[in-house]
């Protein structure tokens, strides 16, 4: 099934690590289970078993390189058989998924790792490493050794320069605490439903990205007049009829003092999950812009034509009716994230002894600022201002807080609203386009006083 972001990753198969596994465990385990789809009729859904066969069979850090991955899986279809046979043990009996380090996190798609954070996990300002959600589009690198990788910087430029790791991690380093978000975060949301990736509110997370600053690499290089747009690729391993991931951003932003080349998370270097070993970092705007596993920067005279240019992550330039599609032409590419809110505790669901509710969570709003988070426990009649966290910077989510006490038992609604610098207030209903990007509603969740 191809998505509004033009890859063909599922919703076929959803999982959940499992919580509490100790700090630096090697190995976390995942239940899965499969959707209501008919798997053997659709050829993307056939290649998602095999991976998850593999995935099944073999640790995904032993793997060093593709031959590899299929010298293994021939070895799993000797062993089980056909792969309709291997399907039908594996699917009703929940079987145990290893993914390394990715503790308690909700698993989107098979065939490229897809990995979402719980809400709960917003209780930090930087979010730890094997926390933070992972959006790929196609397979990662198998094969990169830091001694070989090298960034190539060309097109209107005056003179085209090529970096090893080395001579990138001698450059001055600036570093930029950033809340990256999945443009598609919220999709399953939206009403009517859109197809893709269906992301609950987890496709977002907090790091402390390093690395120089991409204006410097630039400048080597010399920005010719007619540079306009910074088109980056990345390393990834493009399946079949897939597009390669290919984006640019406008010069402007290229040259703006907090866009990184980032070879750091949270002080330490990438995981490979997050672009080892160099990444874009667009701050503020879709996670999108962020190219991973970067190898190549083209300064184009004019913004780069490609799949994930358009039709993919583009906004429409009028209101549009929910459903209706829309023409490429009446679309422009999305940039900055919009102001949102997301409860990360007390969870949807919970029933709580009366006394005093701790609600919490955290609040963002891409090149904006957040000034208020306001929570209302009575359908929205009312709202009170929540209490902002004291760590904030450019670019960063706020962490918030809240002490509500319920005045009798019974069923609440618990909402929380956010107001940013632009003075843009996230919406009662968000505004609904084809891809289901940018989801921001208030957000709410139900819970039980006795
Ligand atoms: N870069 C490459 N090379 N390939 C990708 O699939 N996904 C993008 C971006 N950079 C992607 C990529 C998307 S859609 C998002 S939301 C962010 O990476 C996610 O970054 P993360 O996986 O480090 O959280």
């Amino acid at each position: 099934m191809r998505d509004h972001e033009g890859s063909t990753d599922s919703q076929f198969f959803e999982g959940r690590l499992p919580f509490g596994n100790a700090a630096g465990s090697a190995l976390a385990t995942l239940l899965f289970r499969a959707g209501g789809v008919n798997l053997m009729d659709d050829q993307d859904s056939q290649s998602e078993i095999s991976e998850a066969i593999f995935l099944l069979a073999h640790k995904p850090n032993t793997m060093n390189s593709r031959r590899e991955f299929l010298k293994r899986m021939s070895a799993a279809a000797l062993v089980g058989g056909a792969t309709p046979s291997m399907l039908t043990w594996a699917l009703p009996q929940r079987p145990v998924v290893e993914v390394a380090g990715e503790d308690g996190m909700i698993l989107r798609s098979f065939r490229f790792v897809d990995l979402e954070s719980p809400v709960e996990y917003f209780d930090t300002w930087l979010t730890p490493v094997p926390h933070f959600f992972v959006r790929n589009h196609m397979h990662e690198p198998s094969e990169l050794e830091a001694s070989d990788w090298r960034l190539s910087l060309g097109g209107e430029v005056e003179k085209p320069i090529t970096l090893s790791l080395a001579e990138l991690s001698k450059m001055e380093t600036h570093s930029v605490v950033n809340t990256l978000e999945c443009a598609g975060n919220g999709r399953s949301l939206h009403r009517p439903q859109v197809p893709g990736v269906q992301w609950g509110k987890g496709a977002v997370g907090t790091a402390r990205f390093s690395g120089p600053r991409l204006r410097d690499v630039l400048h080597r290089a010399g920005v010719k007049p007619a540079g306009k747009h910074v088109m980056f690729r990345g390393l990834d391993e493009v399946p079949g009829k897939v597009p390669p991931f290919i984006r640019s951003i406008p010069i402007e932003k290229a040259l703006d003092a907090d866009t990184l080349i980032a070879t750091q998370m949270n002080g330490s270097p990438l995981t490979k999950h997050h672009g080892f070993p160099a990444r874009a970092l667009v701050p503020g705007w879709i996670g999108a812009a962020s190219c991973k596993w970067l190898t190549e920067i083209k300064i184009l005279d004019a913004e780069f034509v490609g799949n994930f240019m358009s039709p993919a992550y583009r906004w429409p330039n009028q209101p549009v009716k929910p459903g209706d599609a829309v023409k490429p032409e009446d679309t422009h590419p999305l940039t900055a994230l919009t102001v949102k809110s997301v409860i990360a505790g007390p969870s949807d669901g919970v029933n709580l002894k009366a006394g005093k509710v701790a609600v919490q969570g955290a609040a963002w709003a891409g090149e904006a600022d957040i000034v208020k988070v306001e929570i209302s426990a009575d359908g929205g009649a009312t709202w009170t201002a929540a209490k902002l966290g004291h760590d904030h910077a450019p670019y960063a989510w706020r962490l918030w807080s809240y002490d509500w006490k319920p005045g009798k038992a019974g069923d609440f609604i618990i909402q929380s609203r956010a107001t940013d610098s632009q003075g843009r207030t996230q919406p009662a209903t968000a505004v609904w386009n084809p891809s289901g990007y940018l989801y921001n509603a208030v957000d709410q969740v139900k819970i039980h006083v006795s």
